[in-house]
């Protein structure tokens, strides 16, 4: 019994302490319930009691030179945790962390949608899980329509009549459902087709749509909000041209080319050494949309455009594959941290 207490003291003496970890530690070992100098205490009673007297005071003497010794520990440890933290210089600065750069999809796309807010579009946006109605039907594509298969488009499998939306015209339809002529209106979004990723194309991509809807509205007051959009962004030298094309949903139809940006139209592997690149489909809006969206087309008309912001992107930051603008590397986005 008496060489358990020296053993004790031994080991209260030796046990280091210099953390609050190892406060913890000692606290266990020597004064916790289940320690062994608990344990002699607890066994004082059964010792005969010629010798009782003796060994209970040895074992007190040892628990109140145990607790002495870990108040002395702790209030060490406490004194380092204080001068630690006394060390530490608020005033000096912190550490500098990269701050991020608004990407360049969203760049572009903010630039264009300020562009037409300047001439009084307002902006509009929507869903881009959609029904067959407001991608295809309301906008006059024909029933057997090679857009409505699932090579073009991703439908969703848990419900077939739900697909991800293949441009944002169906914004349009949306918007002259709702709210009754004149109508002026950009609407920016994200779009999905079931395409082969290539440097050129990619299964989602962006597309500002536009609409204008009211009395008189001509092919050319299209014509020429179009050309001042291509000035303010590519330049006020730019040209432009239009040429005849086809959509379901407008007639009649074009696409609209810039000078390329790259060869300033002198011909490059940009533009296939045609010296223009298209940036837009455009067109008058077909009378039946606009009756498939409960607008009289005999008292109104008005002109829609759609144009693709990775394109733009692409010609603006002389971006030469798509890919890039998803992988998310830092590399290739801390590069617009300074464009605005
Ligand atoms: N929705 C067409 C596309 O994704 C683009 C487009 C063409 C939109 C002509 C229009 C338009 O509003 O009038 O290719």
């Amino acid at each position: 019994m008496n060489t358990k207490v020296e053993d004790i003291k031994q080991q209260l003496d030796e046990f280091l302490v210099e953390s609050s970890q190892q406060l913890e530690e000692f606290r266990l070992q020597f004064l916790s319930k289940k320690s062994d100098l608990q344990q002699l205490l607890s066994q004082i009673k059964n010792v005969t009691p010629e010798l009782r007297k003796e060994f209970g005071q040895r074992v007190n003497e040892l628990k109140y030179y145990a607790q002495e010794l870990f108040d002395k520990h702790k209030n060490r440890v406490e004194e380092t945790v204080i001068q630690r933290i006394s060390e530490i210089d608020i005033t000096s600065p912190s550490t500098l962390y990269k701050s991020g750069a608004i990407h360049p999809v969203s760049l572009v796309m903010n630039e264009v949608c300020e562009i037409f807010e300047r001439i009084g579009f307002a902006i509009v946006s929507g869903p881009d899980i959609e029904d067959d109605w407001y991608v295809f039907s309301a906008l006059n594509f024909a029933k057997e329509h090679p857009a409505r298969d699932m090579q073009d488009t991703f439908f969703v499998n848990a419900n077939p009549e739900l697909l991800l939306r293949t441009h944002t015209s169906s914004l349009q339809v949306r918007t002259m459902e709702k709210c009754p002529p004149p109508i002026r209106v950009i609407c920016p979004g994200r779009v999905y087709r079931n395409e082969t990723i290539t440097a050129r194309s990619h299964c989602i991509f962006h597309q500002v749509e536009g609409l204008y809807v009211a009395q008189n509205v001509s092919f050319s007051d299209m014509k020429q909000v179009l050309l001042f959009f291509a000035k303010e962004m590519f330049g006020q030298e730019t040209k432009i041209r239009l040429r005849p094309s086809y959509f379901p949903f407008t007639e009649p139809s074009a696409e609209m080319d810039i000078e390329c940006k790259i060869c300033s139209g002198k011909g490059c592997n940009v533009c296939k050494y045609s010296g223009w690149v298209e940036i837009l489909g455009c067109g008058m809006v077909d009378p039946n949309v606009l009756e498939n969206c409960s607008i009289n087309p005999s008292k109104y008309n008005g002109y829609a455009f759609g144009l693709g912001i990775e394109r733009m992107a692409m010609l603006k930051f002389k971006i030469s594959d798509i890919r890039l603008f998803f992988e998310n590397d830092v590399r290739f986005l801390e590069q617009f941290a300074n464009v605005r």
